[in-house]
């Protein structure tokens, strides 16, 4: 492809993916599948990795996340960035309004009430229509600039419409659906990490991330509701005709506004808001209520910490009273033991709660929970029920304080305090790798649906195996014959059957849902999938050093010594023998040579080096191609991409010429990597 095609067909991808963006995110109307976008996002960058001089801030490929970075740089807010006075009941709401009119005598008020979204408060800079910063609300003059985070955010346009001032400063709140949520709760634990507590709590983490990658697979959203500095145009006059102008330039806006003329009417348009909330497919923890006129909203002034003219009605969660009957102690397939508390079922936001998550022991001493009693209860994020607090004045003097085991209340182990993957210590371990309970879990988790996929391979099936001695590791469920299955309790032929054609099939799926079904500490279904694309066989990524998996896309140094770790055991490489032995695919059929490298300019590409460069010595030069993903090679073939070539070069330039390879000089390895 020749220079000029090259830049002609890059702008007509990052044309084509903004505007899938747009119809997909905003007007929430697809236009074309995800495979499609994915095959089309993949040649943008493959396209920017041989021409690193198209990237652009504002191309879709900056979505995927760039390289990590040390810390976060402050940015100064030009407006601060301010908070809001809460209000907890109509008469507040009432008073508030009350306050603003008499500051405004003989003036007609008019209000907009929009959804207090629950995330995290963001100020988005757009110069001449490129988004080029993004920072957190920090104590409301200075915030940490978290630019490269805030590129992943799907629904974020890194290019606003024509036609929008030269400074167009935003203000909004970055979120995490409730969908996404649920789901990323459901791989931490299938990777055995600890859960989020709520979507906000997840949002903060994410965007806390020094590894912009992390935070693309978070699938957090952002809505804005506000601006900050404005140069070059004059905004509408009021928040309700603010919202509609913001949108014609492609922001994502609140989903629903209200208008209101009266106090009454307020306090309808909060109702209504918080019946229609409970269908938004994120969370809301209140109702903003805001002047209209924007302009009346300077006669008002400010306080030190909230505008006059603004105030947010807090729902209250919906929270019920019971009494907590016992803690019991769950062992999950990685060890982690979860203490759960058992209450008398009570009613809280539609459902009946009987149980409720504790999370670890450090929660309960914190939280002072004692068995006996009276606790609040709270759907969290209006997701999972969590106990709020207790209630001490209605102690009866019978309640006693729980004593964490410190042995498996499973096998009797020992138990052991082990840093997570973001570094806290705080869940206990059962140190038994053979603890019943985790082998029942690693049975499920192998033939759960996202992995394996075995039919009938569930809880109940799992203890009865384990249970009848029949089982203890995933490779003997290989090795069951019918009779064997026969003889368990409730087993009839056809479920059988069923289950041990469904181990047929096993033996045949995809690299990714084994590796994903082996439970490697911190190896989840996208980790898998990483790994399986990036190694050709289980056997070239059982080889693999901690150096060799971090070159891979995705892959921290936590999970690379996880992997690392958990190939260096004696005991799983006799297990991953015996599934070879019975017969399972280890190929890799997503193998491609290019992902076995993270993205860089040189990613899956071969390099020789020859001549004597100007100021680099050989092994800095192979220190530079590999950092960027390439590999060095001593002999031109056909299969070599670049030749970095020196003075007094000869035979190998010579056949690179030949062979029409592209030959760079220093300066523009130099230039290539970034140094
Ligand atoms: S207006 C000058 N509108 O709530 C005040 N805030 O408790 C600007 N929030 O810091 C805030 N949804 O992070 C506004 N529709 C909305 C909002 C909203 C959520 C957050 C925001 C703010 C916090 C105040």
């Amino acid at each position: 492809m020749t220079s000029a095609d090259a830049r002609k067909r890059h702008a007509q991808l990052a044309e084509d993916l903004r505007r899938h963006d747009h119809a997909y995110y905003i007007l929430a109307k697809p236009t074309i599948s995800d495979g499609e976008y994915d095959r089309r996002l993949r040649e943008l960058i493959d396209l920017e990795t041989f021409r690193p001089d198209l990237v652009t801030p504002d191309s879709p490929s900056q979505r995927v996340g760039g390289a990590p970075m040390d810390g976060f740089a402050p940015v100064i807010h030009r407006v601060p960035m301010m908070s809001l006075e809460n209000a907890y009941s109509a008469e507040e709401v009432r008073e508030f309004a009350a306050r603003v009119q008499k500051a405004l005598p003989e003036t007609a008020l008019s209000w907009t009430i929009e959804p207090k979204i629950d995330g995290i408060a963001v100020s988005l800079r757009y110069e001449r229509g490129v988004f080029v910063q993004g920072a957190t609300r920090g104590d409301g003059t200075r915030g940490d600039d978290i630019t490269a985070n805030l590129r992943t955010v799907r629904n974020l346009p890194l290019r606003l419409a024509s036609g929008v001032p030269e400074i167009l400063e935003l203000r909004g709140e970055v979120y995490m659906p409730t969908a996404a949520f649920r789901k990323m709760n459901e791989e931490r634990a299938a990777a055995g990490e600890e859960p989020f507590v709520n979507p906000r709590n997840a949002t903060a983490g994410s965007l806390k991330q020094l590894d912009p990658k992390v935070t693309a697979s978070r699938r957090l959203a952002v809505v804005v509701y506000g601006l900050g500095e404005v140069i070059g145009a004059e905004p509408p006059s009021t928040q309700s005709g603010l919202l509609p102008w913001l949108e014609s330039f492609g922001l994502p806006v609140p989903e629903r506004v209200w208008t209101a003329g009266s106090t009454d009417e307020i306090l309808g348009s909060i109702d209504a808001l918080d019946t229609a909330r409970r269908g938004f497919g994120y969370d809301t923890d209140g109702a903003v209520v805001k002047l209209d006129p924007i302009a009346l909203r300077a006669q008002l002034g400010v306080t030190s910490k909230a505008p006059r003219w603004a105030v947010a009605y807090k729902y209250a969660p919906e929270q019920a009273e019971t009494r907590l009957r016992s803690i019991t102690i769950q062992v999950g397939r990685t060890g982690a033991l979860t203490p759960v508390a058992e209450l008398e079922p009570v009613f809280v936001s539609g459902s009946t709660v009987s149980r409720a998550t504790l999370h670890n022991e450090d929660e309960i001493r914190r939280k002072d929970i004692r068995v006996g009693d009276i606790v609040v209860v709270e759907k969290a994020g209006e997701v999972i029920p969590a106990v709020v607090r207790v209630l001490p004045e209605r102690r009866t003097g019978t309640e006693t304080e729980f004593q964490f085991p410190r042995a498996c209340p499973e096998c009797g182990s020992g138990v052991a305090k082990e840093g997570t993957a973001d570094g806290e210590g705080v869940v206990w371990r059962c140190s038994n790798a053979d603890c019943p309970a985790r082998i029942r879990g690693r049975l499920e988790h192998w033939c759960a649906r996202g992995a394996m996929d075995i039919e009938g391979g569930g809880e109940v099936l799992v203890a009865q195996l384990v249970g009848a001695g029949l089982v203890l590791d995933i490779a003997d469920l290989y090795r069951l014959k019918p009779d064997e299955l026969l003889g368990l309790e409730r087993m009839g032929e056809k479920s059988a059957q069923n289950f041990l054609d469904g181990l047929t099939a096993s033996r045949s799926r995809e690299l990714w849902r084994l590796l994903f079904g082996l439970g490697i500490l911190h190896v989840g279904a996208g980790v898998a999938k990483a790994l399986a694309r990036a190694f050709p066989s289980l056997d070239e990524l059982a080889d693999a050093t901690v150096e060799r998996l971090v070159l891979v896309g995705d892959i921290g140094e936590v999970i690379a010594k996880s992997v690392e770790g958990w190939f260096r055991d004696p005991a799983n490489r006799k297990l991953t023998e015996r599934l070879r032995a019975a017969g399972l695919n280890f190929a890799s059929t997503t193998y491609r040579a290019e992902n076995a490298v993270a993205s860089g300019p040189f990613a899956g590409k071969t390099v020789v080096l020859t001549g004597t460069l100007p100021t680099l010595k050989r092994e800095e030069a192979a220190a530079l191609v590999e950092g960027a993903g390439g590999k060095v090679s001593s002999s031109v073939s056909k299969k070599t991409h670049f030749v970095v070539a020196g003075s007094d070069a000869g035979s190998k330039l010579e056949k690179a010429q030949a062979l029409g390879i592209t030959v760079i000089d220093e300066a523009e390895l130099k230039r290539l990597t970034g140094t």
